[in-house]
């Protein structure tokens, strides 16, 4: 039975349109549903442009692949072989075919290429003078965001006004950068992201300094975050809401748990939002917590302190020094984070309790130690953690 006939057969036809209709439903589901990470919302001037360039290549490409394989499949059916057929003529050189398959393809390539460096050239401008300037400092393995004009330093969560371009500074910290423990502060980091405000200290060194990625797929493209680099970004969020972010390069051990969340609000918000991070820290009031900040400046059981790598401004050690960051989140509005551990864990005391009790058993490889901490000590913490509003 020849090819063609056997096509022929209903049988057969019933099949592959089955199986047709299963694999492009496969397919499409993919596509739909509520997927808050996706690239195809078009929600930004950015993803706009990006699925504009998708769908030139989409199209063009689905055209091509369609005349190409219907050519190649009726010169199969139409030139196959046939019993007793002598050897077919042999030709050589068609001028006008030649020009014709160098042609449209050029044409093809300057209608995918032309809007494609236009795209390359306006998302690698430089920001508008009105954007808002954050630094972005990735550490192993959490998201360090720093508005150096506002003087705010927090983590995880980055917070931006709708309706503005935020431009966006992306450093990595690790060994070697930045300052030494407060007490004896260090050269700059030689890179232009640092940590600072409020405290002015640069980030110092907990966990390598690796290569990581920073993405927020419902806003923007992916931007590397590399040692010693100063790459930029600029994010923009027309509508608010909350965009989750992923670190898109493997960076070690918990890669998959260095996530983040942009938190885009109303620009009056967002003001609110920023008069509030400025503040600082209140000295806890309620005896719990008040012996949740002792413990938080004690020495531990293990051996260490809190503040030898959590800052929290506008609060001093019984000693009166400030509580100064090095290295790790600055927890000084801890308590109004929706998330920690690099946006691993909701932020609520049963998961506090779970990290505190060992902070690797929970994201595998963290740098914060297992500090031995008793259950009333990781209680007394709680108290004080929820506090810092
Ligand atoms: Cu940082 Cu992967």
């Amino acid at each position: 039975m020849s090819f063609l006939s056997r096509l022929r057969r209903p049988g057969t036809r019933k099949a592959g349109a089955v199986a047709l209709t299963v694999a492009a439903a496969a397919l499409f589901a993919a596509c739909g549903g509520n997927h808050p990470d996706s690239i195809f919302h078009q929600r930004t001037d950015f993803n706009r442009d990006v699925d504009f360039l998708f769908r030139i290549l989409i199209i063009a490409g689905t055209a091509v692949f369609i005349f190409v394989e219907a050519i190649l499949i009726w010169t199969l059916i139409r030139f196959r072989a046939r019993p007793g057929q002598p050897e077919p003529e042999h030709v050589h050189g068609n001028t006008t075919l030649e020009i014709a398959w160098t042609v449209i393809p050029l044409l093809i390539l300057i209608v995918i290429g032309v809007p494609t460096v236009r795209t390359i050239v306006k998302t690698q401008a430089a920001a508008r003078s009105d954007a808002l300037q954050v630094e972005v400092v990735g550490h192993q393995w959490w998201w360090e965001f720093d508005y150096p004009d506002q003087k705010i330093d927090t983590a995880n969560e980055l917070y931006i006004p709708t309706g503005r371009p935020v431009y966006l500074t992306l450093c990595a910290a690790g060994f070697g950068y930045g300052a030494g423990p407060p007490s004896e502060p260090g050269p700059p980091a030689p890179n232009a992201c640092q940590t600072g405000p409020p405290d002015g200290f640069p980030p110092a060194g907990i966990g390598a300094s690796v290569i990581h990625s920073f993405w927020v797929p419902a806003l923007a493209g992916t931007q590397d975050v590399v040692p010693g680099l100063t790459n930029h970004l600029t994010i923009q969020a027309d509508e608010p809401g909350v965009y989750p972010g992923q670190c898109k390069e493997f960076c070690g051990y918990a890669h998959a748990e260095m996530k983040f969340k942009v938190v885009a609000l109303s620009p009056a918000d967002f003001e609110q939002w920023v008069a509030e991070q400025q503040a600082g820290a209140e000295a806890p009031t309620q005896t719990e917590a008040e012996k949740g900040f002792q413990v938080f400046q004690a020495n531990l059981p293990a051996g260490g302190h809190c503040t030898d790598c959590h800052a929290i401004d506008g609060l001093e050690t019984d000693q009166g020094q400030p509580i100064l960051s090095n290295g790790a989140p600055n927890l000084t509005h801890f308590a109004g984070r929706s998330c920690f551990a690099g946006c691993s864990l909701a932020n609520n005391d049963e998961n506090l309790r779970r990290w505190l009790e060992d902070p690797s058993a929970v994201k595998y490889g963290s740098f914060m130690p297992d500090y031995g901490l008793s259950p009333e000590q990781i209680d007394q913490l709680i108290a004080f953690l929820n506090t810092l509003e």
